[in-house]
Order: C-alpha cells, then sequence, then structure tokens
C-alpha cells in the first residue's frame, strides 16, 4: 500500500473540523457558533463587478501575481486603513489569506526551522510549518492578560533555528488586538536573528478597540514583516478565496515566483470582485463592521451578568474565547454542549496546549441566534 509522506501524515485534522463534521451529522436544531465566517452575503455591487468581468470575458489566467489595478487598489487600502507603506510591486494576490500565509511559510521557514506561533493560535500555522519540512513551536501567552502579546516569552524562545514569528492580530481564537510596543518589540528582535514577522492581519479591518495599524506600521523598518491580508471576513468573500502577501523583495518576488507552481493566480473573476470590494461603495462592509460590534458588546454583556463564564473582551475579530465553570476537557466540554445542550463551540485545545480549558465562541451570528445560544450554555451551566 504506497503511503502519504511523513510530513503529511504529521499534519494532525482541526478540532473545529470536528466540531463542525459532529454538528452536520445530526439533525437536531443547533445554534452553530464553531464557524469562523461571517453570516452575511457578499454586497451586491461586488457580485455584479465579478459577473460583468466574466461577461466582459476576463476570465483567463492572469499574471501570477495578480491583476495591476487590484494590486494599487491592495496597497492603497493598506496604506489608508493601516497605514502600512507598500508599493503595488510589493503585492502578490492569492488565494485567500491561507495561500499567502502558506507562501509566507514556504519562503521563509526552512528543513528543521521554527515558526513561533504565540498560542493560543490559529491550528493551520503548525501545518503550514510542518508542510515546509519545519516545525510550529507554541509559545503561550496567559490568560491573566487576555492573551495579550507576551514580547518577553517570544523573544526568550528565539534562537538559532527561529525562522519567523507568526502574529495574529486581532487574535483567532482571542480577539486580542496585541499590544503595540510589544509587537514592536517582538519585530525588532526577529528582525535581529534575521527572522520574518508574518503578519497575521485578516481581521484587521475587523478592529473594535485598539491600534488598528499594521504590524509593519508599527516598527521602524519593515524588511521583515510580511502582511498577510483578505476579503473574506471584512467584506463577506470567503467563498471567493481573494487575499494577499505583501511586504517587500526578496520574499514577495519569490513567493510570486513559487506560486506559479501553486495556484498560478487567484480566479480572475474573484480578482474584479475584489476590486470592487476595495475601491466601490463601503457602506455595506461599514454596517457588517457595525452589526459585528455590536454583537461583540452582547457577548460581552451576557457574560459580565453570567456566573460560571468569563473570557478576554474581544477587541477584534468575531470570536470570545470562553472560560467556561464546566468539568473535562474542552473537547469533552465542547461535545457534551453539542449532544446534550444543542450548542456548537469549538474546543480552545485544537489552538495549541495555552487554549486547553477554553472554548471559542464565534459571534458572526444573529442576535437572536446568540441569544439561544448563551441560554443553552447557561442551562449547562446550571446543571453542572
Ligand atoms: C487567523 C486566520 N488567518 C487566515 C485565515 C484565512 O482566511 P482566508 O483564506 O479566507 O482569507 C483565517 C480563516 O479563517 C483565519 O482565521
Amino acid at each position: 500500500m504506497p503511503t502519504p509522506t511523513a510530513r503529511v501524515r504529521d499534519c494532525e485534522r482541526s478540532s473545529i473540523r470536528v466540531m463542525f463534521d459532529l454538528a452536520q451529522a445530526t439533525d437536531r436544531d443547533l445554534v452553530r457558533l464553531e464557524v469562523g465566517e461571517p453570516d452575511f452575503d457578499t454586497p451586491d455591487h461586488v457580485i455584479d463587478a465579478a459577473a460583468t468581468a466574466a461577461r466582459e470575458g476576463k476570465t483567463h489566467y492572469t499574471s501570477n501575481a495578480g491583476i495591476p489595478e487590484l494590486r494599487r487598489a491592495i496597497a492603497a487600502t493598506l496604506g489608508r486603513e493601516h497605514s502600512v507603506r507598500v508599493d503595488a510591486d510589493g503585492v502578490l494576490v492569492t488565494t485567500g489569506g491561507m495561500e499567502a500565509l502558506h507562501l509566507a511559510v514556504l519562503s521563509v521557514v526552512g528543513p528543521e526551522e521554527e515558526l513561533l506561533i504565540p498560542s493560543p493560535g490559529w491550528p493551520n500555522y503548525w501545518t503550514q510549518a510542518r508542510l515546509a519540512d519545519g516545525r510550529g513551536r507554541e509559545v503561550p501567552m496567559s490568560p491573566e492578560t487576555g492573551f495579550d502579546l507576551d514580547a518577553d516569552r517570544v523573544i526568550e524562545a528565539m534562537g538559532p533555528a527561529t525562522a519567523g514569528v507568526v502574529l495574529c492580530r486581532p487574535s483567532n481564537p482571542t480577539g486580542r488586538v496585541y499590544d503595540a510596543d510589544a509587537v514592536r518589540a517582538v519585530a525588532e528582535a526577529a528582525a535581529d536573528h534575521d527572522a520574518y514577522v508574518i503578519a497575521d492581519e485578516v481581521y484587521l479591518g475587523l478592529t473594535y478597540d485598539g491600534d488598528a495599524r499594521g504590524v509593519a506600521a508599527l516598527v521602524d523598518d519593515a524588511d521583515h514583516v510580511l502582511t498577510v491580508g483578505s476579503c473574506s471576513k471584512r467584506h463577506a468573500m470567503t467563498g471567493w478565496r481573494l487575499g494577499w502577501l505583501a511586504g517587500t523583495a526578496p520574499v514577495v518576488d519569490e513567493a510570486t515566483k513559487i506560486r506559479e507552481s501553486t495556484t498560478a493566480c487567484a480566479s480572475s473573476v474573484a480578482q474584479h470582485a475584489a476590486l470592487a470590494a476595495l475601491t466601490g461603495p463601503q457602506e455595506p462592509a461599514h454596517e457588517m463592521y457595525e452589526a459585528f460590534e455590536q454583537r461583540r458588546d452582547y457577548v460581552v454583556e451576557r457574560v459580565a451578568e453570567t456566573d460560571g463564564i468569563d473570557c478576554p473582551r474581544p477587541e477584534g475579530a468575531f470570536y470570545a474565547f470562553l472560560d467556561l465553570d464546566l468539568p473535562g476537557t474542552s473537547l469533552d466540554v465542547a461535545k457534551r454542549l453539542l449532544t446534550e445542550y444543542g450548542v456548537v463551540l469549538a474546543p480552545g485545545g485544537g489552538f495549541g496546549d495555552a487554549g486547553e480549558g477554553w472554548l471559542r465562541l464565534s459571534f458572526a451570528n444573529s442576535l437572536d441566534r446568540l441569544e439561544t445560544g448563551f441560554d443553552r450554555i447557561e442551562r449547562a451551566l446550571a446543571d453542572a
């Protein structure tokens, strides 16, 4: 029997996926709060732009780096919204933020090298490091500071094997917007080690409190910063698979070279959709932002008034990381909440050891469903 490589065998299935599959397999009424994507549909003007582009025959391969007008629009958006200065030449349009991360990790992490991951952190970073024949190394952050970035811990973990540090800001799963001084300290130390900061900023457009400048804008010299962004969360475009990698040559040039052999280019129709999302009317994006902020406020209120539940205040993204007074591992608790109470959360243990004992709730769902979800969680707490 042919077997896949160790590199592939070593990669684990995410526990978010496990919950997703369990939820799909039941026909009872569930409140699905494990899902990491906006519940809104893509704005109409974006869909219209894509349909027009398709009808006009813009259905061919584009250059590997993407269409020039979109690269310019991404550079302008990064400057205007996040104070990140980058030339259009330094922007590679990718198939979602996911491909941008994959290319960034492949470009900077070599065999046996390490990608430092402040945790709790998004599980895909470990897989991406492993696919590069390197390894993800968890650096646990502390619940006492709401899992804010502890620069000393990250810097202490740096050594000769360190090739990169991923900073997800706002964080999935905690919603934390890492403190700007801590980010600066980590980025400077990384540059001293000739390591890169991979700034995963797919949620940066959904920052409610705190500093929405990008990591590249917070440092004096952004040579060692690679910025990853996406239309997915901010513009409700997860299915279009449109993101970007931005930074200075040589990494972005090299990533552009290897993407010839990954996806060749992002979907041409999706690139035209993204152009409309970034340069067209911004009202739909503002309305979604306001809805998310309102839901964030609701979650904070419910957590504050309920005994046996706590969470660091989510400052961005659409996640709350819950500390629930319920016995068992986070996977046990998540399964029990699903089967006995009909509410689905993602087990925190899937986000690294630092996340064990916690559960991630996504508030990318209507206020009504959130209310029902919290009622069910309260019932579980009352029964415990
Ligand atoms: C932290 C984080 N980074 C990157 C991504 C990738 O998003 P996309 O590929 O849809 O742009 C996600 C998606 O859930 C995410 O949560």
